[in-house]
């Protein structure tokens, strides 16, 4: 039974689009009652109707709901195994014309751990590389910006990784500048376009969870345009390009989802 009815949902989405900037009508319905149902529950409110109008006299709900809906949860090399991957493809392009210093792209990349995670990669292979790391969250962004994390967040990193990327305070880790200066953190809404052109990586992983299948399309269509010929395509382990057709792109391994754009596409 769907919980909210299709005004409820209009509502909902010109209120995101309000509070945070990002276009609402992009975001699955389904995703959009799974956020709402608990907030509901949290303020008492008996409806989404009256949730909504809670909202414009309860700032720090506004800002809680905000937030969910962004969902800024991320981990340091996430999936492991898709950067294997990723360090594979990369070995066998580097030296090739046109790939001597990477061109990557981390969006939307929360708090920044999946930004750091490339770039730990690239120095590990003695590549040269930037990476730009875009978000709509400017407080996921924060941390990023400070080139700071939570000590916690490192509980799973390799010990050589963390002692060698990290200088570790009381409850904060600092980046060492080698990483932090290939990073260049941009608060942007991804589903109006994204900031980045001619990379050779492109992470966009766990969004298109969040998003009807017309707004994949729309972004997986610039995502290969924002590649150079060759460049890597990664999406989250749950999505996938699926059955939507995608001129010139190809899977470099279907199970990662690392995909990769036709060497002789535009
Ligand atoms: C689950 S995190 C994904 C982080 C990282 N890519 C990963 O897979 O670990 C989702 C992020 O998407 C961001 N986000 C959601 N919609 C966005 C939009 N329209 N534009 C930019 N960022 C957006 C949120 O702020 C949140 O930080």
């Amino acid at each position: 039974m769907n919980l909210l009815s299709d005004s409820d949902l209009a509502a909902l989405r010109s209120w995101i689009g309000r509070a945070t900037g990002v276009r609402g009508e992009d975001y699955r319905s389904t995703f959009l009652e799974r956020r709402l149902t608990p907030r509901l529950r949290a303020t008492g409110c008996p409806d989404a109707a009256s949730y909504l109008a809670y909202l414009e006299d309860h700032r720090g709900e506004a800002r809680t709901l905000a937030q969910k809906l962004l969902v800024p949860t991320t981990e340091l090399f996430r999936n492991p195994e898709v950067f294997a991957v990723l360090r594979s493809a990369l070995r066998e392009r580097a030296g090739l014309p046109g790939w001597a210093s990477i061109r990557a792209m981390s969006a939307p990349c929360s708090t920044g751990e999946e930004a750091v995670s490339l770039a730990i990669l690239l120095s590990e292979m003695g590549l040269d590389g930037r990476i730009l790391a875009g978000d709509r969250s400017r407080r996921a962004l924060h941390g990023l910006r400070r080139g700071r994390f939570a000590v916690k967040s490192l509980a799973k990193l390799d010990n050589r990784l963390r002692e060698r990327y990290f200088r570790e305070e009381v409850a904060e880790a600092r980046v060492v500048p080698a990483v932090a200066d290939r990073i260049l953190p941009l608060c942007c809404d991804l589903t109006r376009g994204f900031p980045g052109r001619g990379l050779h990586v492109f992470l966009l992983r766990n969004l298109f969870i969040y998003l009807t299948e017309e707004a994949q399309e729309r972004l997986l269509g610039r995502a290969v345009q924002a590649l150079v010929p060759g460049g890597l395509l990664v999406l989250g382990r749950a999505e996938s390009i699926g059955r939507k057709r995608v001129e010139g792109l190809a899977a470099v391994d279907a199970g990662c989802k690392v995909y990769a754009k036709a060497w002789g596409g535009a």
